[in-house]
């Protein structure tokens, strides 16, 4: 397994793989993600079997600059003002693509959009500035399971999968971005991150939470089942029967890990999937249950994934 610290030189010998066609697993603020050049076919198919992802879920594209984005999609005034505001950030845009868009039809999975995003983690801007193509990159992690913020996830999820693996450290934010859909009148929220519907709704006006409807997700990726440990996960849990483990926050008596002891969601965030992966551990423990988190703010990205997480699975 070809996993290597990140450097200038392991930077520019991912952007000399992703040229040439190949798939270089590296760190984003949010998670690790599984990157390839979005301009080339056969590579954005590479990226589907290696996640064994279903062909209907679309691939977020990631630029190193706003101004990557007229080439791709059709760009318009609340783009340019959230791009501005939260860019470089956890934030993907779902655009019309472009007549002519560079962008393998792959990636938009069928669809006329395609979502783009500029992530704040310094590696993966200097690996973009290297490659100078815009790179398709879902999370770094077998399709539906746990999502990685450590390259040892990745190496435990993917391995040989990935030509190269890049460990930049622990991911600061740990939660994917919030995906934002620009390609109707009112914008909609098909998942939610960090940066809420109220801190979007302050830069563009009122918008829209996309409501679940399994008949019909509008967000191909959001299936119930995600984000699946191994071990069944229990949610809003005070206690932990013998030999479960208890994924505490704030004052959660006995827990296992605690995800914020001082209550702080943002902390939350940034562990929930460490400690899941770490407590997805089936000869060790029964169950993982999790105490309540509040569904305000960052709470409600965090409650999305660990319903999805507990959902029944497929
Ligand atoms: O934080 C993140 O967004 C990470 C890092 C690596 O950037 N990436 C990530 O990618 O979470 P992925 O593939 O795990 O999730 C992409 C989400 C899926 O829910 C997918 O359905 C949605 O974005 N998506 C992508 N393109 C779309 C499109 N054209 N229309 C609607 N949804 C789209
Ligand atoms: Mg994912």
């Amino acid at each position: 397994m070809n996993i290597r610290p990140a450097t200038a030189e392991s930077i520019a010998e991912g952007a000399k793989i992703l040229r040439a066609g190949g798939l270089v697993a590296f760190p984003t603020e949010t998670v690790y993600g599984l990157g390839g050049d979005a301009t080339q076919g056969k590579t954005v198919a590479r990226i589907f079997e290696a996640k064994g992802r279903p062909a209907f879920n679309p691939l977020i594209v990631h630029v190193a600059d706003i101004s990557w984005v007229a080439d791709l999609a059709e760009t318009e005034g609340r783009f340019e003002k959230l791009a501005r505001a939260f860019w470089p950030g956890p934030l993907t845009l779902v655009l019309r693509r472009r007549a002519g868009c560079p962008a393998s039809e792959l990636v938009s999975a069928g669809l006329d959009s395609i979502a783009v995003r500029m992530p704040n983690h310094p590696v993966a801007l200097e690996l973009l500035r290297g490659a100078q193509r815009p790179l398709a990159a879902p999370s770094a992690n077998a399709s539906g399971t746990v999502s990685p913020t450590l390259a040892a996830h990745v190496a435990t999820s993917l391995g040989d999968k990935v030509d190269l693996i890049i460990d930049g450290g622990p991911c600061p934010v740990g939660l994917e971005s919030a995906v934002l859909d620009l390609t109707q009148s009112t914008a909609m929220i098909l998942r939610s991150g960090v940066i809420t519907a109220e801190d979007i709704a302050r830069v563009i006006g009122p918008i829209d939470i996309a409501r679940e409807d399994p008949a019909a997700p509008k967000s191909p990726g959001q299936l119930a089942s995600h984000y699946a440990p191994s071990l069944p996960i229990r949610l809003n849990a005070t206690i932990a029967a013998a030999g479960e483990a208890l994924l505490g926050f704030g004052a959660t008596a006995r827990a296992t890990l605690n995800l914020s002891p001082g209550g702080d969601l943002k902390e939350a965030a940034v562990n929930l999937f460490a400690m899941m992966h770490a407590l997805d551990e089936p000869q060790k423990f029964t169950a993982i249950v999790v105490a309540p988190i509040p569904a305000t703010g960052i709470g409600i990205a965090i409650n999305d994934r660990l319903e999805r997480a507990a959902a029944p699975r497929v």
